[in-house]
């Protein structure tokens, strides 16, 4: 298994580096000599570098999770204000893709969580609903009260999940249709790391997906009882 993920690291790191070594290659070759050939590869060498980073950062999530140090830090936080902030922070992203994020805000929660790490949850589904939607597509964020939980739902109307890759999304690495996922920036890390996130809060997350028609993930907080909520 350990073999296996220093092969994949090795090869996901080897393709940006030799895309990166081919534009400057390309540069040095008398390329920078015209400046829209020049301006355009440098940008593409600058999203490689965007690359690894995201896959060195992911990269360090895992570890720190998987060498057992991720230190939880509780507080009682507005699961619902939490969503808005990271939705009105992807609009951009989202825009881009033509793709509307909605959250619905009928009711506010109070969960118990740590804040930045479930903001890294929340934005990774999201991203991925942007990454493996379609153009004019919708993604919406909802909240049900189940009594001492709350269930968070990030549901898209995006390309969906066969049910034979369902069972593998949360591997280090799978990715169902690699260049897509690579293209969009994509490590393969996220949603191993959205889930161990998600089970070190004792929490669980579950993913439901029609291929062609789109796909939900929901996960469920600790609510915070009204009481508590006053003294804090
Ligand atoms: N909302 C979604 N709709 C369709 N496919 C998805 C969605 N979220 C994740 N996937 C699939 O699961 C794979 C793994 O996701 P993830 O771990 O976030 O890695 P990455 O996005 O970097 O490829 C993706 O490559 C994609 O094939
Ligand atoms: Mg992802």
């Amino acid at each position: 298994f350990r073999k296996d993920f220093i092969g994949n690291l090795a090869h996901e790191l080897k393709t940006p580096l030799f895309n990166i070594q081919g534009f400057i290659m390309t540069l040095i070759e008398g390329g920078a000599d015209d400046p829209e050939i020049r301006d355009k590869f440098l940008r593409k060498a600058e999203k490689n570098i965007d690359r690894m980073t995201g896959l060195l950062e992911d990269l360090d999530s895992i570890y720190k999770i998987e060498s057992g140090g991720m230190n939880l830090d509780p507080h009682p936080t507005n699961i619902v204000e939490l969503c808005r902030d990271i939705v009105d922070s992807l609009h951009k992203k989202a825009d881009k893709s033509n793709i509307t994020l909605s959250v619905s805000d009928q009711e506010e929660f109070t969960v118990i969580c740590d804040v930045n790490k479930i903001e890294q949850v929340v934005s990774n589904l999201l991203v991925n609903s942007i990454n493996y939607g379609n153009d004019g597509g919708h993604t919406r964020v909802k909240f049900f009260d189940m009594g001492e939980k709350v269930l968070i739902e990030v549901s898209d109307d995006g390309i969906g999940i066969k049910k034979k890759d369902l069972m593998r999304i949360y591997e280090r690495f799978y990715r169902v249709d690699k260049s897509r996922s690579r293209n969009a920036g994509g490590s393969g890390l996220g949603l191993a790391i959205v889930k161990h996130i998600i089970e070190s809060h004792g929490q669980n997350i579950h993913v439901r997906s029609t291929y062609g028609q789109g796909t939900t993930f929901s996960f469920t907080l600790q609510k915070v009882e009204q009481e508590v909520n006053n003294l804090t």
